[in-house]
């Protein structure tokens, strides 16, 4: 085992803040869709663990599924495109749709998906980011729910990953490369 696999990083959002935030957002979601079934859509892998610990902390009826994107170029708007590697096992027309995201950084993946997933009749269509790094924004776009504003650093953990390491740890940490 490597010795120096946590050396490198160091706790940006400690394990009780997340659940304390996530304890938030699950009291406001579960608020606003009174009344209604929720279909959360997990896009994998990175918000695996927040859609976890979210969806336990919502009160109102709710169903999973589970989407995994990537998203190729940067820079100018147009020039980034979105790749569906795994698409959704069922229809969400007619259905009140959350996105949970890991975090939003230059913004392309959700600014391309969306108009994706809107496409699809959606009865109504929402984005929840536990991250957000707005200092990277490429193009503009704005979570309805969001759990945390965090400086331009490349950070792992609770999902997470760097080359598809550390997504097991339990908080939010910045790697130093
Ligand atoms: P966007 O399309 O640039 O907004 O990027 C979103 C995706 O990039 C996220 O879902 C993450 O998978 C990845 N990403 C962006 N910033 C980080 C980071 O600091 N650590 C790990 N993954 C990140
Ligand atoms: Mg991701």
């Amino acid at each position: 085992m490597d010795n120096n696999y946590y050396s490198n990083i160091s706790v940006l959002i400690d394990e009780k803040t997340l659940n304390k935030r996530i304890q938030e957002l699950g009291e406001e979601i579960s608020r606003d869709y009174e009344g209604h079934e929720l279909k959360m859509i997990c896009i994998l892998k990175g918000s695996v663990l927040f859609m976890s610990e979210l969806a336990k902390r919502i009160t109102v009826p709710v169903l999973f599924d589970f989407m995994q994107v990537s998203s190729y170029g940067s820079g100018t708007s147009s020039s980034g495109s979105v790749k569906i590697r795994k698409d959704l096992d069922e229809d969400i027309a007619g259905q009140d749709v959350l996105i949970v995201e890991d975090i939003i950084d230059s913004g392309n993946t959700l600014y391309k998906l969306t108009p994706i997933l809107k496409g699809r009749n959606p009865k109504t269509l929402k984005v929840v980011s536990l991250l957000d790094k707005p200092e990277r924004r490429e193009v503009p776009f704005k979570a309805d729910y969001r759990g945390f504003e965090i400086p331009d650093e490349f950070v792992v953990g609770f999902g997470l990953d760097y080359d598809q390491k550390y997504r097991n740890l339990p908080y939010i940490g910045v790697l130093h490369l």
